[in-house]
């Protein structure tokens, strides 16, 4: 690994799943996430996990992936629009399936994962496809790199979510909110989020498949993955199922009222269909896949649109009292003496400008005893930041000589919401 993807990876480790993801896929007889994966270098061994009846881990979990799959794809080609944002892409077939499809396709993801897949797909597709392709770095707590990435777009954009937000906090979650009604109230178009009911996606499988057992195997499976990414060390609400087992609800009531006051409606689309298909179905007893289409039947892809009647409110407004200019771009300066490490930060510290702290940070990291943080001037920090202020915070023997001054109101609120008020 490349010591830049090694800095992105160490500050948002969520890259990882994107790769779980497209074996998933190359499991359940998806050509091209096998010659994705090939031209990545994995070796076929590692890919097929066979389809045995009794694996309670790899054969559901292959299902819901494919299950999301086809039904946020339907739900795409429905929209009726010309142009796919692909939010987050990871290393997805659907560039495939909608270029083909005469759809204008934008990949958008962390740098960790476009900077392996754009070279994969220039290396797989002719010139006519090549014009219908872009590729941008996005941090989706980042407006200026939404902002780029839809840019490209040459119409009204249907932008779809897979598989992103149980990695997000609760701030980033809305900070992806905001940020998408912005696009939508200018470009047009509209939001296919798939993961607001991940939960029940998951027991629509999970339940076909394992009947009783369905939350124990569930959770089982959960924690096998929860290596990917180190999701757990913030606290994120929209994560609901609770490892103890506790018995589990998710008030889609105050998700929807939380997108109507951050200005976006929303219309659910089921998964179900009659004629309903997946390959993965050869893999299924027939009992499985009935109690499958009874149970998807109350699973749906959320379309979400711009209200006209919004007016911005305290919700989505910039608050008044944070003593800085929010546009302050991103800088960070550094001074090493007597075992003492200032960092001053300015401007927004998330996934695509962390590194860089982490960069400084490991050049002085040998013989470092005490670390000052200056952050007066930072305007935001998102999950990234925070992680490399607790690589930086573990690094010290003694914790107390950890040091943050400056917090403003906007980032105490940021570090108390996602937890990390514990560590520093
Ligand atoms: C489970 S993968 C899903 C990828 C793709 N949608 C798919 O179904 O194959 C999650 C993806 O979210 C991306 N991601 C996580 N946090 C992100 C952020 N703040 N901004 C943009 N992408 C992010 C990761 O890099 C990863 O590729």
């Amino acid at each position: 690994m490349n010591a830049e993807k090694n800095l992105g990876i160490k500050v948002n480790p969520t890259s990882n799943t994107a790769i779980t993801t497209l074996i998933m896929l190359a499991n359940a007889h998806y050509e091209k996430a096998l010659e994705i994966l090939e031209q990545m270098g994995v070796e076929k061994e590692t890919i097929f996990h066979g389809a045995d009846p009794s694996d309670m881990v790899n054969r559901p979990s292959d299902i819901v992936r494919e299950l999301r799959y086809v039904a946020l794809n339907r739900t795409i080609e429905e929209s009726g629009l010309n142009v796919l944002m692909d939010l987050p892409c990871g290393y997805t077939p659907k560039v495939f399936e909608f270029t083909e499809k005469g759809m204008q396709y934008i990949g958008c993801d962390l740098p960790a994962v476009i900077n392996d897949f754009s070279p994969i797909i220039a290396s797989m597709t002719n010139d006519e496809q090549k014009k219908m392709i872009d590729f941008q770095v996005v941090d989706v707590t980042n407006f200026e790199s939404m902002k780029a990435a839809a840019d490209k777009a040459k119409g009204p954009v249907c932008i779809a979510t897979e598989g992103l937000t149980i990695y997000l906090t609760s701030e980033e979650t809305k900070q992806l909110s905001v940020n998408i009604r912005r696009i939508l109230a200018e470009k047009g178009g509209c939001w296919l989020n798939s993961d607001v009911e991940t939960f029940d996606y998951y027991m629509a499988v999970y339940k076909a498949v394992a009947g009783d057992r369905a939350m124990e195997l569930l959770i089982k499976a959960r924690k096998g993955f929860s290596g990917q990414s180190d999701t757990d060390l913030h606290k994120n609400k929209a994560s609901y199922v609770k490892n103890s087992g506790e018995k589990m609800s998710v008030d889609y009531g105050m998700i929807e009222a939380q997108y109507k006051s951050r200005g976006l409606l929303v219309e659910k689309i089921p998964y179900y269909r009659d004629d309903i298909k997946l390959r993965l179905f050869d893999a299924m007893t027939e009992e499985e896949i009935k109690k499958l289409k009874e149970n998807m039947k109350h699973v749906n892809v959320w379309k979400i649109t711009v209200d006209p009647d919004f007016r911005e409110d305290a919700d989505t407004a910039v608050p008044s009292d944070i003593p800085i200019d929010l546009d302050l771009p991103f800088g960070v300066k550094s001074s090493f003496h007597d075992g003492v490490l200032e960092l001053s930060i300015q401007g927004r510290m998330d996934t695509l400008t962390a590194p860089e702290v982490l960069k400084q940070f490991q050049e002085a990291e040998k013989g470092v005893t005490d670390i000052h943080v200056d952050v007066s001037k930072m305007s935001y920090v998102s999950s990234a930041g925070l992680r490399v202020f607790l690589i930086m915070y573990k690094s010290l023997e003694d914790k107390g000589r950890f040091k943050m001054t400056g917090i403003n109101s906007a980032v105490r609120e940021i570090i108390d919401l996602a937890g990390f008020d514990q560590f520093f």
